[in-house]
């Protein structure tokens, strides 16, 4: 077993023993109260704007994996949260990124999705820069009568690599403390190993809901009996969670159906190597430690971009940390990753598109309860809302919601 798997079996086997022990003491994780959630919170487009602006615009975000920025010169573009942005590793190794908009006339630079360069040179009139955003070559410069001396750059976006994650944040020339907002997540995110991760499969699912709305069915399993009834409610339990907190993010846990006959098991008669892990890198990126396959663990990343109030698009990509499967390998994780695409798209999405629609005609000031075993969705709320509350800049701290056990 590499030394990756064995911290990956290190942190299952860690979160195992935590579990089983509210099943040997029959509790699980709980909120203390119901949390009442007015509908608005999902169809107000005020509050939608300030969120957007706040939390998609202002705040660090996935996107992309290191890996998909292998060597100098490796770019791609970066579109998801309506700012064209370009993300390059430069000739240094250092990740950059930059408003895909050309400083002479404003012409998108790269047009492609990804690929390597040293140079990116604009369509339009053909100034040319390198990797670290200088203009290096404009054609016709004297005619320019040296005026254009402090504006030959693309604008900087912040942009920082760690934990095998590319982080950016879509406001040009701001600030960016990626350590503070990771705080202690940093550490568990480390566990996950994403520096060696590479993507064997990818997906994307369009759905007319809000975010919040759709990310809520991540961080409960209350709904497991019943909406998954024919898939994921065989294999995993539906009263039995644990919630960790660390400033806005947040790991929700919940185990097999078969905990309850490991309870009166030696911990050696566990099989901690299904137990999924769910990992919240606050606003909007679900990173899932699945289940291990033949070749070694697999890690899920969901990272849910809306678009309006009421409609988003979640990518989706299937990471293998321990390196790339062999074909045959492939073969069963690509048959296992349709199964549970179905499952997601045909019942969780499903669900939250057909109900979305239905909210706008529910009478204004209508709440919805969160109860209080539905900890991670109402952890959640409460973060999304104090981050909107706020004054500009980030905030850390550790912050448990987590009530009596
Ligand atoms: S707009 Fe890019 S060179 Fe003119
Ligand atoms: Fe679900």
């Amino acid at each position: 077993m590499s030394d990756h798997e064995q911290v990956l079996r290190e942190l299952r086997r860690e979160l195992t023993r935590k579990i089983v022990d509210f099943a040997r003491r029959g509790t699980t994780d709980l909120a203390p109260e119901v949390m009442d959630v007015d509908v608005s919170f999902f169809l107000d487009p005020q509050l939608y704007e300030q969120e957007f602006q706040r939390l998609f615009r202002e705040t660090p975000l996935v996107a992309c994996v290191s890996s998909d920025l292998p060597e100098p010169g490796s770019y791609r573009v970066f579109d998801d949260v309506a700012v064209p942005m370009l993300i390059v590793r430069d000739k240094d190794g250092r990740v950059r990124s930059f408003l895909n908009v050309c400083p002479h006339r404003g012409a998108r630079v790269v047009r492609d999705a990804c690929g390597k360069a040293s140079r990116f040179t604009c369509r339009f009139h053909g100034w040319t820069f390198d990797a670290a955003g200088r203009a290096v070559g404009v054609p016709e410069e004297g005619q320019f009568c040296g005026k254009i001396d402090d504006r030959k750059r693309l604008v900087p976006c912040p942009a920082e690599e760690r934990h095998g994650l590319v982080f950016v944040q879509a406001t040009p020339d701001s600030t960016m403390d990626l350590d503070a907002h990771l705080g202690q997540f940093g550490r568990e995110l480390e566990k996950l190993g994403m520096a060696q991760a590479v993507a064997v499969k990818q997906d994307e699912v369009t759905v007319r809901s809000n975010w919040k709305y759709t990310i809520d069915t991540y961080f409960e399993n209350y709904h497991l009996p019943s909406l998954h009834r024919d898939t994921f409610a065989r294999v995993f339990a539906h009263n039995l969670c644990m919630l960790e907190t660390w400033g806005p993010h947040q790991r929700f846990t919940f185990p097999q159906r078969s905990i309850h006959e490991w309870k009166d098991k030696p911990e050696s008669e566990w099989d901690v190597d299904s137990l999924p892990a769910q990992h919240l890198i606050f606003p909007n990126t679900v990173l899932t430690l699945g289940s291990v396959s033949r070749t070694g663990s697999l890690i899920t990343m969901h990272r849910l971009f809306p678009k309006s109030v009421g409609d988003l698009t979640t990518k989706i990509t299937l990471f293998a940390p321990s390196g790339r499967p062999s074909a045959e390998d492939l073969e069963q994780i690509d048959a296992n990753f349709r199964s549970i695409m179905a499952a997601v798209v045909n019942e969780d999405y499903s669900v939250t598109g057909e109900s979305y629609l239905g909210l706008s005609h529910l009478p204004p000031g209508t709440k919805f309860p969160v109860g209080r075993q539905e900890i991670g969705t109402q952890n959640f709320h409460r973060n999304v809302e104090a981050a909107l509350q706020r004054p500009p800049g980030l905030q850390t701290g550790r912050r448990a919601i987590a009530g009596p056990r």
